[in-house]
């Protein structure tokens, strides 16, 4: 059922998309039916270019025909449609669940604005269910993983950190860097974990998407709801 509300809430998306639109394009299973959505308005006439967040959004993209630049070519865009593995009330949101949050945050954060596309499941109250996703750098990653250790100690969260993976196959990312998974239950104050995580040496980025959301489309048993931060 969950990839029939996922697909209602792309399609919805995909009704917001208007002829001249410079898109980005999100990743993952909620996404793809977005780019699928996209790619049948794209052949019934609209006129618009998109930069994937992902080489696996890339090649289904442009697979179906729609046209496709980078950040290169046109730094600044108006709208990203993307999923994400958890949204709160502020429309706060853990992104990452397919390791692609570093591309992800630089293309929204490249938009006016960011639709975000969930079934009913990914909606919380508090962030922080959803492992949130580091990704570092190879280099001294025992290093950044103790230094990440001490944010979460100083603010009273879980040191659970997991190498996505395993330590023999670790999973890299389309920028070449690990993830390290935060198992963190409840985080109360989503604003000053993100700053310090970004501000060690190691973190390249993490999954803490904070006001970048714009507006939601959440589907679920009565339809598709628009959630607006509050
Ligand atoms: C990809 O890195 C993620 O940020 C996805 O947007 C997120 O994991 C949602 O994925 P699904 O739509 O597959 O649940």
């Amino acid at each position: 059922m969950s990839d029939q509300y996922k697909k209602e809430a792309a399609e919805r998306a995909a009704q917001d998309v208007s002829s001249g639109m410079r898109l980005g394009i999100g990743t993952g299973s909620t996404a793809e039916f977005f780019v699928h959505a996209l790619a049948q308005r794209v052949k019934e006439g609209l006129d618009v270019i998109g930069v994937p967040t992902s080489e696996r959004t890339r090649k289904l993209a442009s697979e179906l025909g729609i046209r496709l630049t980078t950040l290169e070519e046109l730094p600044q865009l108006d709208l990203t449609v993307d999923g994400a593995d958890e949204l709160d009330p502020r429309l706060s949101l853990i992104k990452g669940g397919g390791g692609a949050h570093l591309r992800e945050k630089i293309v929204a954060c490249a938009s006016q604005s960011m639709i975000v596309i969930a079934d009913g499941s990914k909606q919380v109250k508090t962030l922080g269910r959803f492992p949130l996703p580091i990704e570092v750098v190879p280099f001294g990653l025992e290093t950044t993983r103790l230094a990440i250790c001490d944010v979460l100690n100083g603010l009273k969260l879980p040191q659970k950190l997991e190498l996505r993976g395993g330590a023999a196959h670790p999973f890299v990312t389309d920028g070449g860097h690990y993830i390290l998974d935060a198992h963190l239950e409840a985080i109360d104050d989503a604003q000053t974990l993100a700053a310090s995580l970004v501000a060690i040496p190691g973190v390249v980025e993490h999954g803490l998407f904070i006001d970048i959301a714009t507006k939601a489309y959440v589907a679920g048993e009565d339809g598709v709801k628009t959630v607006l931060p509050i």
